[in-house]
Parts: C-alpha cells; sequence; structure tokens
C-alpha cells in the first residue's frame, strides 16, 4: 500500500504531463475483419497502415513471357536436365528466366551455371536449385491440403534474395554465465516472437515430431494427460511463432475459451494442422540433406553449423495467405505442378569447382 501510491502519483503526472506536451492520443485507423460466429467476439484487428503497406510488398512479380507449350523436349535439346526435361524448350527458358528473377536477380544465370558450359554441375547453386525445385513440387503436388489450388514459387520464400530472408537455424546464444544453467529459456527467443519461452521450440515441432497437444480436460494431471508446464511452454512458444508469421492473432485459428476444441476452431486451424506438417518434411526431406553442399559460412549455415530452415514466415511472411492467396501457378504449372522422380544425389561427394554432372 505505501509504495502503491507513488507509483499511481507518479503515472498520474505523467498523464498530466502528456496532456499538456500534446502526445497524440489518437487510436490509429484500424481494420478489422471477424473471422469467427457472430457473438464470439472473434475479431482479427490490424493497424490499417501496416495492413497497407503488408500489401504493398506482397505484390506478385509478371511472369517474362507466355511459354509455348509445344516443341522439341528440353531432354532432346539439353544434356543435364534431369528435373525439367519433359518441358518445352520454350518453358524451360521461361522458367530459367524467372528462376533467375525470383533468386538472383543481381548476379543473374552465373549465380548457378558457368556460362562456358551450362550443363555442368559445377556451381553448387546450381545443384542446390534442383533440389529446390523438386521441394517446390512436392509441396504443390502431395500438399494441396495447405496450399491448396494457390500453390507456391521458389518467390514465394525468395522474394529477389538467394538465400531467404525468413528462415531459422538452432539458436543456443546468448549463452548463461558459467555455472547458469536455463535449459533454453528466459531469453527472447528471435524465432518465437520474442517471447521468452522455450528459444528453441521450432526443433522440437518443424524438425522433429513433439507431440503439440497439451490441454488437460481435467483440473489435475492425471491419466495420459502429463504434460509439464515447460511443455506447455513450448507449444506456447510455437503458436506465437504461427501467429506472428501470418500477422494473426490466436483466434485466426481458436476460440479462446477452448483452445483446444476443434469444433469450435475455425476452418484455418485444420489448414494450419497440415502447415506444421509440411514444414516439418521440408526441412527433413529436403533441407537437412543438402547441409554437406551449402559453404560453411555464416551465410548459409546458422551459427552451430545447421542448414537455414524453413518456418511458417518464410512463405506467409506476415500475411494470412503468402501473397495475399495471388496464384502465380498458371504460368508455371508445367514447371512446378509435375513430380520429378529422379534419385537424391549422394551431396556429401560433392567437390564444387569441378566440372562434372552430378549423380554420374
Ligand atoms: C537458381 C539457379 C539457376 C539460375 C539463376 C539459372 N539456372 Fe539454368 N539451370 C538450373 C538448373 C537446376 C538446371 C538443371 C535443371 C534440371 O535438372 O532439369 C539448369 C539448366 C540449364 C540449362 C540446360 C543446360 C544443359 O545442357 O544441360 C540451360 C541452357 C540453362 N539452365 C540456362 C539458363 C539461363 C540462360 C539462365 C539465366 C537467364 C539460367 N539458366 C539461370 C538452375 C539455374
Ligand atoms: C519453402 C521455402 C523455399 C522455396 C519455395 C524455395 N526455396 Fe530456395 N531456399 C530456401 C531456404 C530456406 C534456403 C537457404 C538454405 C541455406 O542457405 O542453408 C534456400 C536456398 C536456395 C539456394 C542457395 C542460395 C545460396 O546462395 O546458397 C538456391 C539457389 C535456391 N534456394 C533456389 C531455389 C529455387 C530455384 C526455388 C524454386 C524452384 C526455390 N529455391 C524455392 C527455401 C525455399
Ligand atoms: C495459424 C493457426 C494458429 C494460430 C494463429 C494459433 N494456433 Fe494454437 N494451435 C493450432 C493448431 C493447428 C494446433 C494443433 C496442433 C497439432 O495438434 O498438431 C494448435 C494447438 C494449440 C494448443 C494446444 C491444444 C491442445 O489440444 O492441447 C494451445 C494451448 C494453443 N494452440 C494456443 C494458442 C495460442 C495461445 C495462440 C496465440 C499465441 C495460438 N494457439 C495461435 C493453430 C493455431
Ligand atoms: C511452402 C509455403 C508455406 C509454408 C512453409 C506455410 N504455408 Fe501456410 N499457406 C501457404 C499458402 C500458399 C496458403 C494459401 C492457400 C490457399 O490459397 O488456399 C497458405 C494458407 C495458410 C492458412 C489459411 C489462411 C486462410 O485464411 O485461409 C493458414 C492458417 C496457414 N497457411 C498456416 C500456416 C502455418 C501455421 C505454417 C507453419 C507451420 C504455414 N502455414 C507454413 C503456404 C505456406
Amino acid at each position: 500500500m505505501n509504495f502503491a501510491l507513488p507509483m499511481a502519483a507518479g503515472a498520474a503526472a505523467l498523464l498530466g504531463i502528456a496532456s499538456f506536451v500534446g502526445v497524440d492520443w489518437d487510436a490509429p485507423p484500424v481494420e478489422t475483419e471477424q473471422v469467427g460466429y457472430r457473438g464470439t467476439g472473434m475479431y482479427v484487428t490490424k493497424d490499417a497502415a501496416e495492413a497497407q503497406a503488408g500489401r504493398d510488398a506482397n505484390v506478385v512479380p509478371e511472369s517474362p513471357w507466355e511459354p509455348d507449350p509445344e516443341g522439341d523436349r528440353a531432354r532432346d535439346v539439353y544434356e543435364n536436365v534431369p528435373v525439367l526435361g519433359h518441358l518445352s524448350d520454350d518453358q524451360f527458358t521461361q522458367f530459367m528466366a524467372s528462376i533467375t528473377e525470383w533468386v538472383s536477380p543481381e548476379a543473374g544465370c552465373e549465380y548457378c551455371h558457368n556460362v562456358e558450359n551450362m550443363a555442368s554441375d559445377e556451381v553448387y547453386t546450381k545443384v542446390v536449385a534442383r533440389r529446390m525445385i523438386q521441394m517446390n513440387q512436392a509441396i504443390n503436388v502431395n500438399w494441396t491440403a495447405h496450399v491448396g489450388e494457390t500453390g507456391v514459387t521458389c518467390y514465394t520464400c525468395h522474394r529477389g534474395n538467394p538465400v531467404p530472408k525468413e528462415v531459422w537455424y538452432r539458436d543456443i546464444e546468448p549463452q548463461p554465465a558459467s555455472r547458469g544453467y536455463r535449459d533454453g529459456q528466459n531469453v527472447a527467443g528471435i524465432f518465437t516472437g520474442n517471447t521468452s519461452l522455450p528459444q528453441n521450440a521450432l526443433e522440437d515441432y518443424l524438425l522433429g515430431n513433439k507431440e503439440i497437444r497439451v490441454h488437460a480436460d481435467t483440473a489435475l494431471p492425471m491419466g495420459t494427460q502429463t504434460a509439464t508446464t515447460k511443455e506447455t511452454e513450448s507449444t506456447w512458444a510455437l503458436m506465437m511463432h504461427m501467429s506472428e508469421s501470418l500477422g494473426a492473432n490466436c483466434v485466426s485459428c481458436h476460440n479462446s475459451r477452448a483452445f483446444n476444441d476443434w469444433d469450435q476452431s475455425p476452418p484455418q486451424r485444420v489448414t494450419a494442422w497440415h502447415g506444421i506438417r509440411m514444414a516439418r518434411q521440408l526441412n527433413t526431406d529436403y533441407m537437412v540433406g543438402l547441409t554437406p553442399i551449402f559453404p560453411d559460412d555464416e551465410m548459409h549455415l546458422g551459427p552451430q553449423g545447421d542448414v537455414l530452415k524453413v518456418g511458417c514466415n518464410s512463405c506467409h511472411q506476415g500475411v494470412q495467405k503468402p501473397l495475399y492467396g495471388v496464384s502465380m501457378m498458371g504460368d508455371y504449372a508445367a514447371s512446378l505442378g509435375e513430380l520429378s522422380d529422379t534419385e537424391v544425389p549422394d551431396y556429401s561427394t560433392y567437390v564444387p569447382g569441378v566440372t562434372q554432372v552430378m549423380g554420374e
């Protein structure tokens, strides 16, 4: 009581000063969207200027030209095209022009090719790109439960950057003082919405398949419901990552009076369920395998030497549907809408800079 009074007096004084110096107390204009049944209070409210900035930053690039699907197949024209050989020559060229714009607009074709010998796999980025094409095809063909008809292209993640900006990696810094032990907690986790929740929760769920459901139906833990408080915090950390990645709050996917109950949740929660499994598969089946081929530097690997990995933000980049749900698939259906079943080469034997064809 004794110390509460000066606190309150201090706050009142600050308010008083603020009203004299003319601090602008108006709330910014907001956009509000109803996302659940009426009467349930399920609204998503966004700062209108931020929402507009989001729309401006998520404009889909044009296809350089409409490719002719007829004519010779790429495999009859080129030497080393195991993944894109089924395309027409024109579709192949249009796709090369497009990935250059999406992934390496500054370096151009040379980012992936020795332009004296286009067929050679001597530039490691070409080998990565081939695997990326397969990963992208797998997303569009096998994960329609998440990406629907909208699908994704390299641009969804890359946005003109050779290494996508929104990625995650193992993060153990800052280390606690000598005898300290904080078990990965109590530091603002950069991949979990800057909360002090478990800092490597994404490893548990978007690489491993740790149980996410921690909600008990009874007041005290019993039977199989024995999740510790810490486990519930890991779930929360993942939920923070998901919310931040989509620029959405918890009620975009949950009714906050019953977080566990699927019947009361908006349909987006089911899409998100598939998204968790998809991101996990992209990391385990595609990203991790590529680790040995990347140069061992801080641009391409995390500080602990792990490959940079895909999170919800890699595609979503702060909006509920990547690129506001505008599909680029029409122009690239032939390249990214079909699976090519070539074998995965042994990346650990790769030597960069030597004229070669991977897998031969
Ligand atoms: C992001 C990496 C990347 C960029 C940039 C890129 N390519 Fe490619 N290119 C590839 C991959 C991967 C293949 C092999 C495709 C396959 O395995 O089916 C390839 C194959 C080729 C081939 C076939 C060579 C042969 O005989 O086997 C040609 C021609 C080609 N690219 C032209 C271009 C041109 C022209 C540009 C610039 C406009 C370009 N590429 C930019 C990744 C890239
Ligand atoms: C789901 C997200 C995602 C999609 C879609 C995607 N990539 Fe990537 N890509 C990544 C991530 C993450 C890395 C960074 C890996 C690392 O550096 O450890 C990467 C790295 C690369 C690199 C290596 C760059 C470098 O400098 O080392 C190339 C080349 C590349 N991607 C090409 C492509 C192409 C071509 C496509 C489309 C066919 C594509 N990517 C689609 C996530 C994606
Ligand atoms: C994009 C959709 C989405 C958002 C946003 C989201 N969640 Fe979730 N949440 C899910 C899904 C999907 C599951 C179930 C995951 C599974 O079982 O694999 C889940 C599970 C949970 C659970 C565990 C429920 C149980 O049965 O044990 C809790 C608690 C939870 N979320 C809380 C939150 C909180 C708090 C927020 C906001 C910080 C949030 N969620 C934001 C989709 C979402
Ligand atoms: C490879 C890119 C990619 C990744 C990674 C990804 N998403 Fe998505 N997501 C999409 C696309 C594309 C759509 C739009 C689908 C459509 O238009 O029907 C989408 C749609 C959604 C929706 C539905 C939005 C709505 O309003 O209907 C939710 C929710 C969602 N994603 C959650 C997640 C969560 C959570 C993660 C991470 C666990 C995730 N996504 C990872 C590409 C991705």
